[in-house]
């Protein structure tokens, strides 16, 4: 079905709108709009026309069927019109829609629009300005992109299926029909039916039982936007951690959750401290299994995050602290749209830091702060840096999203709200970024408004200072600027030496590592010289385990080193991580090591035939095109 003429090919550019408002008078007038809402009315990455119609509510019915690998669903939504409103438009990709009904009779008066990739389809649904409801039936694909189906071999337990969702930043298309921009929020409520003996989760109010029915009901009261949908379904069983937050895993994996983010409570209440009350009630996580393609995401009330973060020591729980403080910025003060992704993710890195000072003290928090500024110096290499990309407001119209999303927006990010910092003194920045989540509260932001409360609120006009601080090349220019705060570790100082001491006696007895983190060992690992040979490699390895070792991030850090030197001991260890973890985060080092060392592609691609099913599809995306695997397949 399709309509002919429809505006739907490519992007939705700015464009200005003229709003009919209703006066008083029941007469209608035309009032051009504010730059401030026309601002707010650009969208990028949806089809959506919000100011004409938007959803304000979505009530989602769902069977999960995990034999098909298939959702069935139907969603309903609660709409404000424009009073010359004449349709609804939503974001479709890769879905079956099936009926649509407008204020509960079924119409045939919709259309999908011409079809993009990443970007998908229109779905326009004709309705009246009077329209309260639109209700559409539908299934999704098995190859939705923002699905993973795992079999039972794939989770801990070995007995049952697991179903996750992961929708940043543009996949919620992929299975739910959905206004799909930061920039609209919604609240929902959904009843999901599920196999008798699995657990439906979402990021919404949450069941802490298996209910042998497989029916379960969710209501996300606060409005969100689509990024944030979520639905988690496996064997899980929850534990209580502290009186607002708690842990669920599958049963064998529970305890060590629980042991790992038990100071889960600590850091809320740090958080609150800081940046003022918790508007989501509960915070809870949920681990999943190893091929979740993140390291952690922010799903409002239940983080879900990557088993490969418990080590067994609460060393990398820092990226707790991390989608903890994306309940403010970013959950509650969101990015309007994602070339502003820095207003989400810069922040909580700046945010996730000062948690970590709280509970843990300044000497910890300076060992993240280095190794996070050595991950922003090697980003800014591989991008060049005279690359756009480096820039903080980003450009990523008319290109998917997830290409454009790198370090930059984290470090660069949090390296300039630290150089604030600096420059008007802690006890300011924080007021002025108290106001900020207080005024935007359940709202979007972009750069410009951000740049604008800098000048006028932290900076009190005063345009000389606002020069000096250079925020102009910061945010829209390459690189990183030379008035960076400095960071340094005095730990990281003692590491050096020892590794000096070894290299020196070529001894490795001259080493004390007692004491010794995950993130001191990441410091030496990264820092090691590239004239290290096979016996050095040895040597190390017998002492310190680090080819067996269960800490994915000395592991990730360790592997791509013994690539690069051709080690090759720890080969097996290498092939059995790619093919058990999913974290691109570490895919991406690895595979491209073994492509350095093999550039034939053939080592890479023989662990990649076995490992790519295990895989979700934002690793796969990347990885593909990593190996050039259409090629591969073509000819194989
Ligand atoms: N929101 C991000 C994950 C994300 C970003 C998903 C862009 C899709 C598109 C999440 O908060 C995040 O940043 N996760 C990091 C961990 C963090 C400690 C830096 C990750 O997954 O590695
Ligand atoms: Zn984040």
């Amino acid at each position: 079905m399709k309509r002919s003429g429809l505006p739907f090919i490519g992007g939705v550019g700015a464009m200005a709108v003229t709003l009919v408002l209703a006066s008083c008078s029941g007469e209608e007038k035309k009032t051009e709009t504010t730059d401030k809402q026309k601002e707010e009315l650009v969208l990028i990455h949806s089809h959506a026309q919000p100011a004409e119609s938007k959803v304000t509510h979505l009530s989602w019915d769902a069977d999960v069927d995990f034999e098909k690998k298939q959702l069935r669903a139907t969603a309903t939504y609660e709409l404000e019109n424009a009073p010359d409103a004449d349709r609804f438009i939503l974001d479709v990709r890769n879905l079956n829609i099936e009926t649509v009904s407008v204020d509960g009779e079924p119409t045939d008066k919709w259309w999908l629009g011409e079809g993009g990739d990443y970007f998908g389809q229109g779905l326009e649904v004709e309705i009246k300005p009077t329209t309260k409801q639109v209700s559409i039936s539908y299934s999704t694909n098995p190859d939705a992109q923002a699905l993973q189906w795992l079999n039972p071999q794939q989770t801990a337990g070995k007995e049952h299926p697991f179903l996750f969702t992961q929708s940043q930043a543009i996949l919620a298309r992929t299975w739910i029909p959905i206004q799909d921009s930061p920039g609209i929020r919604y609240t929902y409520d959904a009843h999901v039916s599920v196999p008798s003996g699995l657990m439906a989760l979402m990021s919404a109010s949450n069941p802490t039982e298996i209910d042998s029915t497989g029916e379960y009901d969710f209501k996300m009261e606060q409005p969100i936007p689509s990024y944030l949908m979520a639905l988690a379904v496996g064997e899980l069983r929850f534990q209580s951690i502290g009186d607002e937050t708690g842990v669920y895993a599958e049963p064998s994996v529970l305890e060590a959750a629980a042991y790992e983010f038990e100071d889960m409570q600590k850091m809320l209440e740090s958080a609150e401290e800081i940046y003022g009350a918790y508007a989501w009630e509960r915070y809870d996580v949920l681990v999943l299994p190893p091929s979740f393609p993140f390291g952690g995401m922010e799903n409002p009330r239940l983080t879900f995050a990557t088993p490969t973060i418990l080590a067994g020591d609460k060393s990398l729980t820092a990226l707790i602290a991390h989608e903890l403080a994306h309940s403010w910025s970013g959950n509650l003060v969101t990015n309007r749209t994602w070339n502003d992704f820095w207003l989400n993710e810069g922040f909580t890195v700046y945010f996730e830091r000062r948690i970590m000072e709280a509970v843990y003290g300044k000497d910890y928090t300076a060992m993240l702060q280095v190794l996070g500024r050595q991950d922003l110096m090697k980003t800014l290499g591989e991008l060049g840096e005279d690359s756009e990309d480096t820039h903080l407001k980003l450009d990523l119209d008319n290109r998917d999203p997830d290409d454009g999303m790198t370090d930059i927006a984290y470090e660069k990010g949090n390296a300039f709200l630290m150089m604030l910092e600096e420059a008007v003194g802690r006890e300011a920045f924080d007021a002025f970024l108290n106001k900020h989540f207080e005024e935007n509260a359940f709202k979007t932001t972009n750069t410009e408004e951000f740049v604008q409360r800098i000048k006028q609120d932290l900076l009190k006009n005063d345009a000389e200072r606002y020069a000096e601080l250079k925020i102009d090349d910061w945010i829209y220019g390459p690189g990183l600027p030379e008035n960076a705060v400095k960071v340094e570790s005095d730990a990281f100082s003692k590491v050096e030496a020892n590794m000096e001491a070894w290299m020196v006696n070529d001894d490795l007895s001259a080493m004390d590592p007692t004491g010794w983190t995950t993130h001191h060992w990441l410091h030496f690992l990264r820092n090691l010289p590239d004239s290290i040979t096979l016996a050095q490699m040895q040597q190390l390895d017998r002492a310190f385990g680090f080819t067996e070792t269960g800490n994915s991030e000395i592991a990730a850090e360790w592997y791509v080193l013994a690539l690069e030197q051709g080690y090759a001991p720890a080969d097996d260890a290498i092939d059995a991580f790619l093919v058990d973890v999913g974290r691109r985060k570490f895919l991406v080092p690895i595979y491209s090591a073994m492509v350095e060392a093999d550039p034939t592609l053939a080592r890479a691609r023989a662990v990649y035939a076995q490992a790519r099913n295990n895989y979700h599809s934002v690793s796969v995306h990347t990885l593909d095109e990593l190996l050039k695997w259409d090629e591969y397949d073509a000819e194989s």
